[in-house]
């Protein structure tokens, strides 16, 4: 699977949504995650994202992610339409820290 990081957390650019071919994804205030049970692996999605906050299971830091991932995809709202990304979303970009400061 695929698995959306902390680099989405407050970018939220939701360029994902419009590629992914399964409508994976799954809407958090500050993030979005993917649900690895339906994500068919195609990897469409990694370069769309202008954060380069979706990385593949073999790549990003896996127990963490997947558990996030996974977890939330099951309660959050699942997302098929881009929208507007937050207003300081550029500013949030690159930031360190993000889950530590901003996940809830
Ligand atoms: Fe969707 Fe493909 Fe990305 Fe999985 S890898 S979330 S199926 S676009
Ligand atoms: Fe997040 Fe990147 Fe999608 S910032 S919403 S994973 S395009």
């Amino acid at each position: 699977t695929y698995l959306v990081t902390d680099a989405c957390i407050k970018c939220k650019y939701m360029d994902c949504v419009e590629v992914c071919p399964v409508d994976c994804f799954y809407e958090g205030e500050n993030m979005l995650v993917i649900n690895p049970n339906e994500c068919i692996d195609c990897g469409v999605c990694e370069p769309e994202c202008p954060a380069e906050a979706i990385l593949p299971d073999t790549e990003a830091d896996q127990e963490k992610w997947l558990e996030i991932n996974a977890k939330f995809s099951e309660e959050w709202p699942n997302i098929t339409v881009k929208k507007d990304s937050p207003a300081d979303a550029d500013e949030h970009k690159g930031e360190e820290g993000k889950f530590e400061k901003y996940f809830s």
